[in-house]
């Protein structure tokens, strides 16, 4: 049995260390020059998000791999050069360095017809392996809106996407009008950073959003007790009236009246944006209508007089490696049994490719496990009939829950995810 994975970011890290332990041979191919992917600010593999002031938005004892606890030295919201450093302790600490082949980017992986991969790298080599496990990572390849905003080849100014917005040159922002679209964690960030500089900053948005602070009670919200055993219809009117309380009604800032119920969309979480709305620094604003020259219309009919806009609206989650024909995402949905195994090619896992409330790294770390209980045959899949129930009744219930939209394609509930995961485990432990 041999195995490929590919990147080394937080997901890779983690499928590698699981099959080093559990003695499974494997190659793990990295683009970069070194592991953390997304968590390396300016990564060399030219796919980082990050900016220079980011922070992570779930807390570090939610973000921490079971087995190698952040420094107690970090803050509950570490920097992304804590986050990277952590990622880069955690392959010596586990010894794992060496299995990662660094600045090789696969660039095809071609299923045979007796079911093995030829993985292809840009260094012109091909190697055959039983197993591919794919850790790409889903927040590197932007987003445009589409279609694009009538006038934007007119705009005099400057578009740009969150992905290349690096806070790195303060003269973006400094004295300009600035329009920033979105109501994700990019477009909170980006919106405050810009409020300190600019001019004039607006957020604009087709739909509102319930903003969620980073603490609650005192505590990292994400690490208030919950539990997957309560129904989640009552867990959510808990956490519903308890931000009642503490923000109270997001219109009263200006913001669009959310046309969704608390825990219909993935959290916006920022402790920032509705004190600069309150302040006066950021004005919210409605969809883009259009773009002229100079300005910006709304959906409203107002216009502002523009010299940046930021389209922070989100990343098309793709797979280039792979022949479109066999997987793909379109709208950035690719059905997958409990986010990990592909329902028609058992030779093919993820990991990772999931929108976790709550933390990527430890449901990482955990699909890494279950993968290894599957390739060393201590874990079966249900039968066909049973996984495709299965995958359609999580799917009913994700988009019942939520927004439709883009973003909206692989949401789990933290605990819920893990108790299921565990559940399934045993059960296919049984079979
Ligand atoms: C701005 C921002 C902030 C975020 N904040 C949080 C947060 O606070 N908490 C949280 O849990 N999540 C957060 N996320 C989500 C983020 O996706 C995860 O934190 C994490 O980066 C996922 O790790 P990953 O390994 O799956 O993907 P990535 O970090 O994207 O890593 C993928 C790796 O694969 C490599 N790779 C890709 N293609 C190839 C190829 N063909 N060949 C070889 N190597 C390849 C890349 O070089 C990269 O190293 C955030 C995302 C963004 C954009
Ligand atoms: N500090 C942090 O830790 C941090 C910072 C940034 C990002 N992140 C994470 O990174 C991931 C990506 O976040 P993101 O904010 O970049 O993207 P995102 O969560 O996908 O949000 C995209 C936003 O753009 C809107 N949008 C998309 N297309 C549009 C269009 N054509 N016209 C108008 N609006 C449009 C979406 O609205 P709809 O809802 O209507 O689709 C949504 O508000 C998330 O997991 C997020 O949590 C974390």
């Amino acid at each position: 049995m041999n195995v490929c994975v590919i990147g080394a970011g937080a997901s890779g890290i983690a499928a590698a260390k699981e099959l080093h332990e559990h003695g499974i041979a494997f190659d793990c191919f990295e683009a970069s020059d070194r592991v953390g992917g997304n968590w390396v600010f300016k990564n060399p593999n030219g796919m980082s998000s990050s900016y220079r002031s980011l922070h992570i938005n779930t807390s570090r004892e939610r973000m921490e791999f079971s087995d190698f606890p952040m420094p107690a030295t970090y803050p509950d919201f570490p920097h992304h050069t804590h986050i990277a450093a952590y990622f880069d302790a955690y392959v010596d600490h586990f010894g794992i360095r060496d299995t990662i082949t660094f600045r090789t980017l696969v660039t095809r992986a071609e299923q045979r017809s007796d079911g093995r991969w030829d993985v292809t790298t840009d260094a012109g080599e091909t190697r055959t392996y039983d197993a591919l496990i794919v850790a790409n990572g889903h927040h590197w390849n932007p987003r445009w809106p589409e279609p694009p905003f009538p006038g934007h080849d007119r705009f005099e100014g400057v578009q740009m996407h969150s992905h290349f917005y690096t806070g790195e040159d303060p003269g973006l922002f400094r004295d300009k009008h600035v329009v920033v679209l979105g109501m994700g964690n990019s477009a909170m960030d980006i919106a405050v950073e810009s409020s300190f500089l600019a001019r004039a900053t607006y957020l604009a948005a087709r739909r509102g959003a319930w903003v969620i602070p980073k603490y609650l009670f005192g505590r990292p919200l994400d690490m208030i007790p919950t539990s997957a055993r309560v129904p989640y219809a009552i867990r959510r009117r808990v956490q519903a009236t308890a931000l009642k309380l503490m923000v109270g009604d997001p219109t009263r800032y200006g913001l669009p009246k959310p046309d969704h119920p608390f825990g219909a969309a993935h959290p916006t979480v920022s402790d920032d944006i509705l004190s600069r709305i309150a302040h006066g620094e950021i004005t919210p604003k409605p969809n883009i209508a259009a773009l002229t020259e100079r300005a910006v219309r709304f959906a409203d009919g107002t216009e502002v007089e523009a010299d940046v806009v930021v389209y922070c609206t989100g990343y098309k989650v793709t797979f280039p490696f792979l022949d479109p024909e066999l997987v793909a995402a379109p709208d950035n949905d690719l059905p997958l049994f409990r986010r990990v195994f592909h329902p028609e090619i058992p030779s093919l896992y993820f990991v990772g490719l999931l929108q976790p409330l709550g933390a990527v790294m430890p449901l990482a770390e955990l699909q890494s496990q279950w993968i290894c209980d599957h390739l060393a045959g201590r874990y079966r899949l249900p039968p066909p009939g049973e996984l495709r129930a299965d995958m359609a009744a999580e799917r009913k219930a994700m988009f019942k829950r939520y927004v439709p939209s883009k973003r909206h394609t692989m949401q789990v509930d933290f605990e819920d995810y893990v108790l299921g995961v565990e559940q399934e485990r045993k059960r296919g432990a049984a079979r």
